[in-house]
């Protein structure tokens, strides 16, 4: 696998096509691609005009499209592990529709998604991934679970730190629970390994990029500028930045404001995102539809450039120790200091940005640490810890 492209950015705003044709470019150029939609409201059927299953569809020369059923995965990943929690619902009291509801937990619809992207990394079929995700709060949700769904396995369960079989005594006397049996704990065991396997992927700069695509106006920018934040929060590599449905000039007298309104967001682009590669695209006098079409628009996109290329490499956290002093470093532009909080729980530190959190498992040196103060430096959060 040479590279994970993954475009995220509000509804609308042309996530979709820009996937699509990125894949279509690419398997142009010859590279065997792979796109993949993790959006429930599958839409790349209606961007190549054809059917596009829930497996790997053929799309024609060296291209492939999947769109994800979460039900499926579910079922072929997790029978046991869906099958056990029902049952334990069902133990408490729960009648047992209710109980198997219950028992789709959120987040297994995220993870869902991204073990197709283990399996499709691991078969050695693709040189490519291209994925069309769901709109920023969504795919947010995708990205930060991989981490967070880890953390909660390792309290929940001593996996990853001791083996499983070993809580089986422990846990008995304690509760009226029917424990998971050997093939349970094998898929929770396995569902771990390969989410903690998805985070390096995806968390990877020289494998995965991030591309947030937004469009001029209010509206999408604001929304884009806290999605760069979020991501970056959770330590992804965010490359590139594509202003998609730009107006051209010959607009003509009904866009005026809208074209006054474009003016001022792309004088601001160029210092709100100046570590970032920045592509524009036009608004198209029609819809792209259909792979040739996907493939000029791609083209349009990227003209000379690669998009396989990695535009920056950020290093979203640092840890640094000078003269005893010790600081944690964390990209995070867009933040308000206010909307911030931190803290240390029993050697990890937890930073909270409005909505979103994320616990850093602190180096050796750090875990006693505590964090004191923390003030902003160009768009960076410097957190003293004693
Ligand atoms: N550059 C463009 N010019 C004109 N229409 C576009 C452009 N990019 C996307 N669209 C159209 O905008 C609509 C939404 O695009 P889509 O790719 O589905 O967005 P998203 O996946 O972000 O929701 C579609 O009808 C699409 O054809
Ligand atoms: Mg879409």
């Amino acid at each position: 696998m040479e590279k994970i492209i993954l475009y995220t950015g509000k509804g609308g705003v042309g996530k979709t096509s820009i996937a699509a044709a990125t894949a279509s470019l690419l398997a142009g150029k010859g590279k065997k691609t792979l796109i993949v939609s993790t959006d429930p409201a599958h839409s790349l059927s209606d961007a190549f005009e054809t059917h596009i299953g829930h497996s790997p569809t053929e799309l024609g020369k060296n291209l492939w499209g999947q769109e994800i059923s979460v039900i499926e995965a579910i079922n072929s990943h997790w029978k046991e592990l869906k099958l056990y929690l029902t049952g334990l619902f069902q133990s408490q009291g729960l009648d047992p529709t209710a109980a198997e509801e219950i028992a789709t937990l959120p987040g297994f619809e995220e993870a869902s998604h991204l073990l197709y992207l283990e399996e499709h990394i691991k078969s050695g079929n693709y040189d490519v991934i291209v994925m069309d995700s769901a709109p920023t709060g969504e795919s947010l949700k995708l990205l930060s679970f991989p981490e967070a769904m880890s953390w909660y396995m390792e309290k929940i369960f001593p996996i990853g730190r001791t083996t499983a079989k070993v809580i089986r005594p422990l846990v008995r006397p304690f509760s009226s629970i029917p424990f998971p049996n050997d093939a349970v704990l094998g898929n929770m065991e396995s569902l771990y390994n390969s989410l903690k396997h998805i985070r390096d992927y995806l968390a990877d700069p020289d494998l995965t990029s991030i591309r947030l695509v937004t469009n001029p106006n209010r509206m999408s920018f604001n929304e884009t500028k806290r999605a760069y934040t979020y991501l970056l929060l959770y330590g992804y590599n965010v490359d590139a930045l594509i202003m998609n449905k730009v107006y051209p000039p010959e607009s003509g007298e009904f866009f005026k404001l809208w074209i006054s309104a474009q003016e001022d967001i792309l004088k601001e682009t160029q210092y709100a995102f100046p570590e970032l590669r920045f592509f524009s695209l036009s608004i198209s006098k029609s819809e792209t539809l259909g792979r040739e079409e996907l493939e000029k628009m791609g083209k349009e996109l990227y003209g000379d450039e690669d998009p396989l290329k990695v535009f920056t490499k950020s290093k979203p956290v640092s840890y640094e120790k000078v003269d005893g002093k010790y600081t944690v470093k964390m990209k995070l532009p867009f933040a308000r200091k206010q909307g911030i909080n931190l803290f240390n729980r029993k050697g990890e530190l937890v930073v909270e940005v409005e909505n979103w959190r994320r616990i850093f498992y602190l180096p050796q040196s750090f875990s006693d640490k505590k964090p004191v103060s923390a003030e902003f430096i160009n768009g960076e959060l410097n957190i003293e810890m004693v």
